[in-house]
């Protein structure tokens, strides 16, 4: 697995130096002067645990969430202070666990970001299907939100079982969102599932999309090595297939392709807290990422709310990017979005892309990867696999190796990766 990020790692940045995260910078944040930032606010609660499921989180209590927003106010302030004035950022999304639990301080985080913020694109929050209730809904968007995204997996108690998830009350929660429209709402899917066909994502992607979906995200299932579930993997052939599907389906009829796994029928319904040049993040595992540096805060709740109590930053780890790990980490999550514009490539390295990767752009033409119009590169269908099924060794070699080091240790030396 890692034999194959190493070289095209080494590749790519053109250096075998690893990626080198330290415990060293950890209170320094220079994001003061930075364009095109978004903000990301981590809630590390739900009310049960997903066996599949490897993001930062604990069992809902009550008690627990109302310490630890307590904490995430005051990193807000600590980080909001640097500040001489109020920042124009791009959008804010509360990511998790599950964000929907602490609905009723949403409004209280909110309006302390306001102080320091000026939020541009709109406010996004993550939904487990139980929490779509009238009353939950109506708190969301009193509090300012304007997208929701719903971690439905599947309408299908087959997959839903395996998964170990509740069936979704498909009706009910069309009758919540018919009551309480948002700007985007956003139904997440995952595929690659043990036996799962085209008909069977066809009906969810059908469903969403009559049951009040105007955005879709379909992710392709992802074993990680920390987890407990027990999900057998999908052929790599019947993954191409199943993708391949998805996408034709998603474009006769339509759709909108605003990212490798996300589809919109509406235009300008957007949820991505990952496509931008800058964003910070608040909160335990939430990463930030700067002009030439990338961090990650604690995973662990406590250690998060001891630092915050001794006026801290939480953060545990940094890296501080070479020119070329930059451009790699740069290119990588704008492909993303399946475009790359090579003027706004230019803008923030103010080097011309070509000049940085033009062998390895015109490879991927003669690939069939990619196609080039007016500066832009697009990818292709078999690009956007490719793309997929290097994601999978990425996800594995890097996320992978380094969540399962932070989950055990609030805050280790260094990690290379
Ligand atoms: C934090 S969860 C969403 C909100 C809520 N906690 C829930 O469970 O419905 C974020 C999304 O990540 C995706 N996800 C989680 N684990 C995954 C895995 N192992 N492989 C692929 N996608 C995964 C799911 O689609 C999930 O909806």
């Amino acid at each position: 697995m890692s034999f194959i990020t190493n070289i095209t790692r080494t590749w790519l940045t053109r250096t075998p130096k690893p990626f080198l995260f330290t415990n060293e910078y950890d209170q320094m944040l220079p994001f003061t002067e930075l364009e095109n930032l978004g903000l990301y606010v981590h809630i590390p609660f739900c009310k049960s645990i997903c066996k599949f499921c490897p993001y930062c989180k604990e069992i809902y209590t009550k008690e627990k969430c109302d310490t630890y927003i307590d904490a995430l106010l005051n990193e807000i302030q600590i980080v909001g202070s640097r500040l001489k004035y109020k920042k124009r950022v791009t959008s804010l999304y509360f990511g998790g666990g599950t964000p929907a639990l602490a609905a009723d301080r949403l409004g209280e985080i909110i309006s302390v970001l306001k102080r320091y913020f000026i939020i541009t694109e709109g406010i996004g929050a993550e939904l487990h299907p139980e929490n779509v209730t009238v009353s939950t809904l109506q708190t969301l968007k009193d509090a300012g939100i304007t997208k929701i995204s719903i971690g439905i997996q599947s309408f299908q108690p087959k997959y839903q079982k395996i998964l170990g998830r509740k069936t979704v009350d498909t009706e009910k929660i069309a009758q919540v969102l018919e009551q309480i429209p948002f700007e985007t709402v956003s139904m997440d899917f995952i595929f690659a599932l043990p036996q799962q066909t085209f008909a069977d994502l066809k009906n969810d992607i059908d469903i969403a999309f009559s049951h009040g979906a105007n955005h879709i995200a379909v992710y392709p299932f992802i074993d990680f090595t920390f987890t407990e579930s027990r999900v057998p993997a999908m052929a790599k052939k019947e993954k191409r297939s199943l993708l391949d599907s998805i996408t034709e389906y998603c474009s006769k009829k339509g759709y909108h392709r605003d990212s490798i796994w996300t589809f919109s029928n509406t235009k300008g319904a957007k949820y991505s807290s990952m496509t931008r040049d800058h964003f910070l993040g608040f909160g335990c595992s939430a990463t930030t990422l700067l002009k030439d540096s990338f961090k990650i805060n604690t995973f662990s709740v406590e250690e998060y709310c001891k630092r915050i109590e001794s006026r801290k930053l939480p953060t545990s780890l940094t890296i501080r990017f070479t020119k070329y790990q930059r451009m790699v980490y740069y290119l990588f999550w704008t492909a993303y979005s399946t475009k790359v514009d090579s003027r706004d490539f230019e803008r923030f390295f103010d080097i011309p892309l070509q000049k940085a990767y033009g062998f390895e752009l015109l490879i991927a033409k003669m690939l069939g990867f990619i196609t080039e119009k007016d500066g832009v590169y697009t990818m292709t269908k078999k690009g956007a696999f490719y793309y997929h099924y290097y994601e999978n060794f990425y996800t594995l070699a890097y996320i992978d190796k380094m969540w399962s080091v932070m989950r055990k240790e609030a805050f280790p030396k260094e990690i290379q990766l």
